[in-house]
């Protein structure tokens, strides 16, 4: 079955980001010169997925207007013949892009049911809002990986990342029965096991493919306090045998933590065209001093 529908959630409180995440939503954050969200969308290209649904917390408007138009700087732009700093501006238009708010912060699988109403019982790709991965010219996507298995097997299907040493115990880890051509059969989760608990060293990263059972399947979740768990939902397909795992090429940036954003930017401006080399030499400079 095709994939059509995305879910980014990004209605967090960020607190590990205050006090900027007091005014600016955490995916509003950029990383050079472009919001995480917007890197986010943009690794949904690869799998031709047009409606995507992004979950808002109150009151994030400049989201919103980030993926709108601003008419009167199009203007300007095409006036003084700046096609392409117009391009840029008018790149996050590509996007078909839906919004829902999350009233109170009630955690990830609260954030993915407010967005029921626009997948119903489909199949959806989710992708979290404080993760951003890289695909190298050579790599292949980590959602065109995961929406192949999908669509050949009909499973749910989940990225995943080697982690070693105490690390392990930062991730949901999975244990698997098989794994055949990078593709892993998941038969259990353990949310942030301990070293000896580990059922492996894969953990659970923010990239999923959900069959069109998983919203239903969350809907009739019992809660756990006052909220639900995905991975209550991801410990039932396991124990069925319908849930599948897989790496992926690139490199993820956890950029909801703060070394990881710090990390995310100097690589981004170590790539870039426009400063890279500065920032390079820079870099070179400073590692002589500490
Ligand atoms: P996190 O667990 O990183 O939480 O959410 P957070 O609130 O964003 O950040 P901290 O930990 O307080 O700093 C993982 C993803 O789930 C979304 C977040 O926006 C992020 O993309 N999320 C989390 C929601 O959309 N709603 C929630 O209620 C919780």
């Amino acid at each position: 079955m095709k994939l059509k529908k995305a879910i980014i959630p990004a209605a967090g409180l960020g607190t590990r980001f205050l006090p900027i995440t007091k005014a600016v939503p955490k995916p509003m954050l950029s990383v050079l010169d472009k919001p995480t969200i917007q890197y986010i969308a943009e690794e949904l290209s690869s799998i031709g997925i047009e409606d995507i649904i992004i979950v808002v917390s109150p009151g994030s408007d400049v989201i919103k207007n980030h993926f709108g138009r601003y008419l009167e700087l199009e203007k300007r732009l095409l006036e003084d013949g700046k096609t392409k700093l117009y391009e840029i501006l008018c790149d996050t238009q590509k996007f078909n892009v839906q919004f829902v708010v999350q009233e109170v912060a009630n955690g990830l699988a609260g954030a993915i049911l407010c967005a029921e109403p626009f997948v119903k019982d489909e199949p959806f790709a989710l992708l979290l809002g404080d993760e951003i991965i890289y695909a190298g010219e050579n790599d292949k996507p980590c959602m065109k990986r995961l929406a192949e298995i999908f669509e050949s097997t009909g499973k749910s299907v989940i990225a995943t990342m080697e982690v070693f040493g105490d690390d392990v115990s930062k991730y949901g880890n999975i244990g698997i029965a098989d794994e055949k051509d990078g593709v892993m059969q998941v038969n259990a989760i353990v949310e942030k096991p301990s070293v000896n608990e580990a059922l492996s060293n894969n953990a659970i990263i923010g990239r999923y493919v959900m069959s069109g059972e998983v919203m239903g399947m969350l809907k009739n979740l019992t809660p756990r306090g006052n909220e639900i768990y995905l991975t209550d939902a991801l410990d039932i397909l396991a124990e069925r045998g319908d849930l599948l795992a897989s790496c992926f090429d690139g490199i993820r940036y956890d950029v909801g933590d703060k070394a990881g954003y710090i990390k995310a930017n100097v690589e981004y401006a170590l790539r870039s065209k426009e400063i890279g080399e500065d920032i390079k030499n820079y870099i070179k400079e400073l590692a002589e001093k500490i």
